[in-house]
């Protein structure tokens, strides 16, 4: 394996230039990084791996028509393990970072660790036990439950105890929450406002595989009542970072009506989530999860993504994922100063107790432009123009391609998103809304509400 390092310095006696050796190459030892994933989260977090002066290449796989600015796209099969190994070997990468949680869930993690020639090279991204924290609703709930992480009341049911499921719904109080257990690409979860639509769903999930195997076991809870947020936290298993938290808008539709999206925009910080709701963030959810983590001797060097409901100024899970979230990547990582590949270094060597975050403290507003139809039927393909009229505002891309031409054009649902900075929040969104209105495609779509809920705080 190739690893860059600079020279060190001559002249003292033997034992200081070895000491010094050791440290300086540790110091600089540069990076050849793979980072797996294709949306607007991954741009993101490739602009802020190619500026690091210790990335000394970067390959995204498969990447958008914006990573393919912040280093090189390889259109490789990351489902496919066998496939990963050899462009990792071949390409002499020293550090893999996953954007997505499917090749976690996947196991992706293990298997590198358990390679003898891959298991050296520091791999951003949970084992598969840490990433059952997302990949199992019930795992992560008895998580919680052995930690005294403070989350809804719950239960778990299969079909073999329906009867039993329907009980306890009558024992709660509508709309009622129910959770397929396993992946369902982002669908699992419906909250419905009354018994017999609850009781018909549960059906529906349990005994009709309305989300194929991810239904077989459903988590019915309590409905908490309050405003969502996102905090993100790097780990290296042991010792955390709280990143800067961020608030995503999920639904299509102004006010949040409509159907359920991937995320239409996001802002952050979260002016509500403040330094006395942060402490508490920090000791009764973050600081017991990592111990748990560590107490269970599960291997989780990567992001733990926590959503939570701030019910009364109290915090409570409403979930973990085991990436970074994605519009809040977008608006968090341009807030993070620190040199983030030095973290992902860190959180590898399990040293993440003397890493440093320097974080901007102006507020990043992130809003999302989708395919016309999105999150329903959409068309691909359409000729995007006027990014080149954008100023101040950062563009990141989620779902665009370049066509033989070299012509950019639309190629997903959420296609292009764009951060802006400012010293207050209504400024952010004025100008990221600016450089929205310069941008366009036919059938563009963006809410114009995101972060007005956020305004008066
Ligand atoms: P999830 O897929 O777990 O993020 O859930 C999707 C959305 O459902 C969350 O972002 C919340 O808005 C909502 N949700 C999930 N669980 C609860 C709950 N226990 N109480 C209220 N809302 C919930
Ligand atoms: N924005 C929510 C997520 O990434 O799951």
């Amino acid at each position: 394996m190739e690893i860059i390092m600079h020279q060190v310095g001559k002249g003292k006696d033997d034992k200081t230039v070895r000491m010094q050796d050791k440290e300086m190459a540790e110091h600089y030892t540069s990076y050849r990084i793979l980072l797996i994933g294709s949306g607007g989260r991954e741009h993101a977090m490739a602009a802020s791996i190619a500026r690091s002066p210790r990335c000394a290449k970067l390959f995204v796989a498969p990447g958008n028509a914006g990573t393919a600015e912040c280093g090189e796209n390889v259109a490789l099969a990351t489902d496919d393990f066998n496939a990963v190994r050899q462009f990792v070997l071949e390409n002499h990468i020293n550090m893999v970072v996953v954007g997505p949680e499917a090749p976690l869930v996947a196991g992706l993690a293990d298997n590198f660790a358990k390679d003898p020639l891959l298991k050296q090279i520091a791999f951003i991204g949970p084992s598969q036990r840490g990433a059952m924290l997302e990949g199992s609703k019930d795992a992560a709930k008895a998580f919680m439950m052995r930690h005294n992480v403070p989350t809804a009341a719950y239960r778990t049911f299969t079909r073999e105890n329906i009867g039993e499921a329907f009980t306890f719904l009558e024992s709660l109080q509508p709309p009622y929450v129910l959770k397929a257990d396993g992946l369902a690409a982002g669908k699992g979860v419906l909250i419905l406002p009354d018994l017999e639509t609850a009781r018909q769903s549960l059906r529906e999930m349990l005994e009709d595989a309305k989300f194929g195997a991810a239904s077989a076991k459903v988590v019915i809870e309590e409905f908490l009542c309050g405003i969502e947020l996102s905090v993100f936290v790097l780990t290296d298993g042991e010792h955390y970072l709280i990143l800067p938290s961020a608030k995503d808008y999920k639904r299509i539709g102004e006010g949040d009506t409509g159907l359920n999206t991937g995320g239409m925009g996001s802002i952050s910080p979260v002016p509500f989530a403040n330094e006395d709701f942060m402490s508490k963030v920090e000791e009764r959810i973050v600081r017991p999860t990592v111990e748990g983590i560590h107490a269970e001797g599960i291997d989780y060097k990567g992001f733990i993504f926590v959503g939570l409901m701030n019910r009364g100024g109290d915090p409570y899970v409403i979930e973990y994922n085991v990436r970074m979230g994605d519009p809040e990547t977008e608006s968090v990582f341009p807030r993070i100063q620190s040199d983030m590949v030095e973290l992902f270094e860190q959180a590898w060597k399990g040293t993440l107790d003397k890493a440093v975050l320097k974080v901007n403290p102006q507020t990043a507003a992130c809003v999302m432009m989708v395919a016309g139809g999105y999150p329903e039927k959409y068309e691909k393909g359409k000729e995007i123009s006027g990014l080149d009229k954008v100023e101040g505002s950062l563009v990141f891309h989620a779902g665009t391609k370049r066509d033989e031409r070299g012509c950019l054009r639309s190629n997903g649902g959420r296609v292009l998103c764009v951060t802006s900075f400012a010293d207050n929040l209504q400024e952010a969104l004025d100008k990221s809304y600016a450089s929205v209105r310069k941008i366009n495609w036919e059938d563009c779509y963006y809410r114009r509400d995101i972060g007005q809920d956020l305004l008066g705080y």
